[in-house]
């Protein structure tokens, strides 16, 4: 048998939005095909709790989780899918780590700085979870991880307390590798200067994979460009008009170019030119949606996908974690 190799994480956060998908999901999709047998992913409630959280809301959200990566295409015989706290190593890993991790060397990271100033009164585990993630990328021996670049810092992380558990105590852990997909950030479409997220909750232009095709008419329809009514690609001076176009091109065959040709040969203005990306949408994400609401109404279903996964995870991870006591003699 093969032994898994990628390990990716998300955040039990509510229904994933059009940049999720673009930036993240689909490029699970392709990996899985890739490495199939070879690949966790993985829904990090832990991770999640670092900031407060509603019990309910909490459970919810992993259960929408679930229903949203399998409705998208995660399939379970070719990925691993598990909830984070069910596979108990995950903390007990990420306390050997903190053992070995210096304090200034988790204090320097730019997250933690940002998160400082702007938290009234952070978490220690606000401070320390890139330490859980390395655990989390560690205890499956993972060599690829696929992550936006913002979490370029992290994986460094990882890769020194690799090595340092290596050094300290015997050869252990792979080296891993951070997997950067090739697409750039999806934009808001109020707003696009700014990336399309979820933790702009009064942004209501968000497109998220369970909105109705209606809904997404309206949000294309309302996003904002400018008075220019002629499509061209230019990011830099036309930011709205652009960050459609990068939408249209991340969902489709189609390039940058192919879309603007397009648009020129069907003397399209802008109005015409949001109707006709708004089928694209929703042309991509009406049978993710049906799939979504279907696995939504079958709980027992998404709960029965959890545990399985969580027992497969953990059966590895139990292999690693034997290992680990016994290189530092617990
Ligand atoms: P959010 O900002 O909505 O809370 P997360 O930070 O939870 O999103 O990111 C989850 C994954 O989705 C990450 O891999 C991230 O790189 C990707 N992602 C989030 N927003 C976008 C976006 N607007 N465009 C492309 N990828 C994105
Ligand atoms: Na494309």
């Amino acid at each position: 048998t093969c032994e898994p190799k990628v390990f990716s994480g998300i955040q039990p956060t509510g229904i994933p939005h059009l940049g999720n998908y673009v930036g993240a999901i689909s490029n699970w999709l392709m990996l899985q095909n890739r490495y199939s047998g070879s690949m966790l992913l993985s829904i990090v409630d832990l991770h999640s709790i670092t900031v407060p959280q509603q019990q309910q809301e909490l459970r919810q959200n992993i259960i929408d989780m679930t229903a949203c990566l399998l409705g998208c295409g995660i399939d379970t015989s070719k990925t691993i899918i598990f909830q984070q706290s069910m596979v108990p190593y995950h903390t007990e890993l990420a306390w050997i780590l903190s053992c070995i991790c210096t304090i200034p060397r988790i204090q320097k990271l730019a997250q933690w700085k940002e998160k400082q100033s702007k938290i009234k009164e952070p978490s220690v585990g606000l401070l320390t979870y890139p330490i859980l993630q390395a655990a989390d990328i560690m205890l499956y021996k993972s060599t690829l991880v696929p992550v936006g670049e913002d979490q370029t810092q992290h994986l460094e992380l990882t890769r020194d307390l690799s090595r340092s558990f290596n050094r300290l105590r015997g050869v252990l852990f792979p080296e891993c590798t951070i997997l950067l997909g090739d697409v750039g950030r999806i934009k808001s479409l109020r707003n696009p200067t700014s990336k399309m997220s979820k933790s702009e909750p009064n942004d209501k232009s968000r497109i998220d994979l369970t909105d109705s095709p209606d809904v997404i008419k309206v949000k294309v329809k309302k996003a904002v460009t400018d008075f220019i009514s002629q499509i061209s690609y230019d990011p830099d001076n036309r930011p709205g008009v652009s960050n459609l176009i990068d939408i249209h091109v991340a969902l489709t065959d189609l390039s940058h170019d192919e879309v603007v040709e397009e648009s020129f040969l069907q003397a399209e203005d802008t109005s015409l030119y949001k109707e006709r990306l708004a089928e694209v949408i929703i042309e991509k994400f009406s049978p993710i949606r049906k799939e979504i609401l279907r696995l939504q109404a079958d709980k027992g279903y998404l709960l029965d996908v959890l545990r399985k996964g969580s027992e497969k995870a953990s059966t590895i991870a139990e292999n690693t974690i034997k290992d680990v006591r016994q290189y530092v003699g617990l």
